[in-house]
């Protein structure tokens, strides 16, 4: 079977990792890919957003199975494109993915069915907004509608950084057309979890839980990042969170997406706030977490191209989805200033030091002039496998001490809240 992955990050290598695994693959293709991904698969270049280039890619090369890294192209109907020229995709329909690409739609869809999240408000124009949080008062959170690289989310503890991010989000449009609309809402407190699930549109088989790190710096401290570094199993996810995040809140959602007309097949990914044993939506993402990915997908015991094609086929209730009993955790390496700007095209070294347990997933790498060079924010993501959270830390931590470049800070206290709570 010939697979194209789209998408170009650590997620994407992981992706491509895991498939690799597969008996059933014969080739891999990556568009656009990175030079880690380049050592398993044949890099493409064609931007994950192309939707017509990669479309006529796959129909040029006779792709029997394309599987969507990213979001955009999801929220840009990929899948539609793919299946009205009859090639097998996986993931959910434009339709389907609007649960990520408008905030206010995935507010809307909970409020109707009765999904517990955080109490909301809708504004179009900024005078009305900027009135409303005067009355209602901080803390509140602020979202720009569209898609906004998990950057359009803004916490206000004082009322001026509100007003501020009411000006920056509606009137300055700082994150573009995704500002044409504002949520406001109530701040949650609690500790988060990411469950991603997958369904094909009736079963939902939740995957083992996992813990993303959004802020730049140790303790939870900077800006917000794509992540920082991810681990799985989370124990804030009880087996009471997950029996409740399952029944009240991804089982509820499938169905509500399917009595909308807009059948979810795919991954859909919810990322909860918990507080006591009570999980409530912060959001709805359409697509495998980058980093959780990374962590979630080396517990992985079974055959993703098996569980993508029951997903296809809606009869993911008759496979059996098998987990590796085991902890896992990704300690993203980033380039200096990002999640602002950053340089690139410094030199990796110590890459090939690691030990053979050890994955170097790429997020953002190149190769300059046979030398494997940075090309992202986010660069590396060294992941390791362990019998327990403490053990894979300790294997993760002695792995990043190998790799260096000009400029690289990592966070240390990656998978701390699962230390702290045992
Ligand atoms: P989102 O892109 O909606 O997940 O927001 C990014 C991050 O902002 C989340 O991972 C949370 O850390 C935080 N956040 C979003 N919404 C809320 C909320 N209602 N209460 C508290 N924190 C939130
Ligand atoms: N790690 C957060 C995300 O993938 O959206």
């Amino acid at each position: 079977m010939k697979v194209l992955v789209v998408g170009g990050g650590g997620r994407e290598h992981t992706l491509v990792w895991k498939l690799k695994q597969s008996p059933r693959v014969t080739e891999i293709f990556c568009a656009p890919g990175n030079a880690g991904i380049a050592r398993q698969a044949t890099c493409v270049k064609i931007s994950a957003e192309d939707i017509p280039a990669l479309l006529a890619f796959a129909k040029d090369k006779a792709i029997d199975l394309t599987l969507v890294g990213p979001e955009a192209p999801l929220t840009a109907g990929i899948v539609d494109e793919f299946q009205a020229a009859g090639l097998k995709i996986f993931g959910p329909s434009r339709a389907a993915a609007e649960i990520e690409g408008s905030k206010v739609y995935a507010k809307e869809i909970m409020a109707r069915y009765g999904i517990p999240t955080a109490g909301y408000a809708v504004f179009t124009s900024p005078e009305e907004a900027s009135a409303y949080i005067q009355k209602s008062g901080v803390p509140c959170v602020l979202k720009a509608d569209g898609l906004a690289a998990g950057k359009g989310v803004i916490i206000a503890n004082d009322m001026a950084t509100a007003q501020a991010a009411v000006k920056s989000i509606m009137v300055d449009r700082d994150f573009g057309e995704a500002g044409a609309r504002l949520v406001v809402e109530e701040l949650l407190t609690g500790e988060e979890v990411s469950i991603l699930a997958f369904t094909d549109g009736d079963t939902v088989v939740p995957m083992v839980s996992s813990q993303d790190h959004k802020r730049a710096y140790d303790h939870d401290e900077g800006p917000n990042t794509g992540g920082m570094g991810a681990y799985a199993p989370a124990p804030v996810c009880t087996p009471e969170v997950a029996l409740r995040a399952t029944e009240e809140i991804l089982i509820p959602m499938v169905r509500a997406l399917k009595a909308e007309g807009r059948t979810y097949r795919g991954v859909i990914y919810a990322g909860l706030m918990v507080s006591g044993q009570a999980p409530k939506v912060l959001e709805f993402n359409v697509r495998f977490g980058d980093p959780e990915a990374q962590p979630v997908l080396s517990l992985l015991e079974s055959d993703l191209v098996e569980i993508m094609e029951a997903v296809l086929e809606g009869r993911l209730d008759q496979i059996d989805i098998k987990w590796k009993n085991q902890a896992s955790i990704c300690v993203v390496l980033a380039s200096k200033g990002y999640p602002g700007a950053y340089e690139k095209g410094k030199v990796i070294y110590g890459l090939d030091e690691t030990p053979g347990d050890i994955t170097v997933f790429h997020a953002g790498t190149a190769e300059k002039d046979g030398q494997i060079v940075t090309s992202g924010g986010r660069v590396l993501g060294v992941t390791a496998t362990g019998p327990d959270i403490p053990a894979a830390i300790s294997k993760a931590y002695t792995a990043v001490e190998q790799i260096r470049f000009e400029g690289m800070y990592y966070r240390r206290d990656i998978g701390q809240k699962a230390l702290n709570r045992s």
